[in-house]
């Protein structure tokens, strides 16, 4: 073996290994926050609607598998694109704070993930400390006065009635828009996939996952769902 290949870095100690990283886990967490707002639109269809989709979760793989494997299954994938989201999120960071930057990086690169970082970390603070609450508020229902467990209806209902929780959520959800919005434009661009057609996605992706979150606490605010 030369020296050269025993020097030679892994691909996720370079900046482009680590923007693939990111690239990579936020494709898994965009599907995620897709794929909840589309099931917590059941909402709309009632208590019952809801609730049997929130059980059919735990139940799905069975019979193959025990009762909320599969569940355990995708939170563990989840909880692992988040921590690699994060890690390569500060490791760039941290990268691009050095003063020598790596030769292999053109000055072009630095410029376009220095402007993305600043803007996407604020964002994502909010997001995660907004996801923290949202476990203590709907899942453990720590937060949540009302909370019954398996009626995930009326605990959406019951935390969404008081209004500063439902201001909270709009807001987060914004957050999460803008993240998102920026988060879709630099995937691509880290994964080197480009057309006109990037622009109008990703503003279509935040768009459609924003209204469908934001419109939650709304409908609860507002009456439409009670
Ligand atoms: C207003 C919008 C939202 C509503 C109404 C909502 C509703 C819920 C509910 C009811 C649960 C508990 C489900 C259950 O126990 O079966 C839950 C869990 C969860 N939500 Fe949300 N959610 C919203 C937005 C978000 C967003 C934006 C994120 C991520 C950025 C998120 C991440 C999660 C996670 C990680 C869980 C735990 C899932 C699990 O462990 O099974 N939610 N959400």
């Amino acid at each position: 073996m030369s020296a050269a290949m025993r020097t030679r870095p892994s691909l996720f100690a370079t900046a482009v290994g680590k923007k693939y990283a990111m690239a990579i886990s936020g494709l898994v967490l965009m599907g995620y926050v897709l794929l909840h707002m589309v099931g917590n639109l059941k909402i709309y269809f009632g208590a019952e609607s809801l609730n049997k989709y929130a059980e059919w979760l735990r139940e799905i793989g069975e019979p193959a598998l025990p009762r909320e494997w599969l569940l355990w299954g995708l939170r563990f994938v989840l909880l692992a694109a988040v921590f690699v989201h994060i890690y390569a999120a500060y490791s760039l960071t941290v990268m691009n704070r050095r003063a020598r930057p790596v030769q292999y990086v053109s000055k072009r690169d630095y410029v376009a993930a220095d402007f993305a970082s600043r803007t996407m970390r604020w964002t994502g603070i909010i997001v995660v400390l907004f996801v923290v609450w949202h476990l203590l508020d709907l899942t453990w229902g720590t937060t949540n006065p009302d909370f019954v467990s398996g009626d995930v209806y009326h605990n959406v209902i019951a935390s969404f009635e008081r209004i500063p929780v439902a201001i909270a959520y709009v807001i987060a959800n914004l957050a999460l828009g803008v993240h998102l919005y920026h988060g879709a434009w630099s995937l691509f661009q880290s994964m080197g996939w480009y057309g006109t057609w990037r622009r109008t996605f990703s503003i279509a992706f935040a768009g459609v996952v924003v209204l469908g979150n934001v419109s939650f606490p709304l409908a609860v605010m507002f009456g439409v769902v009670n």
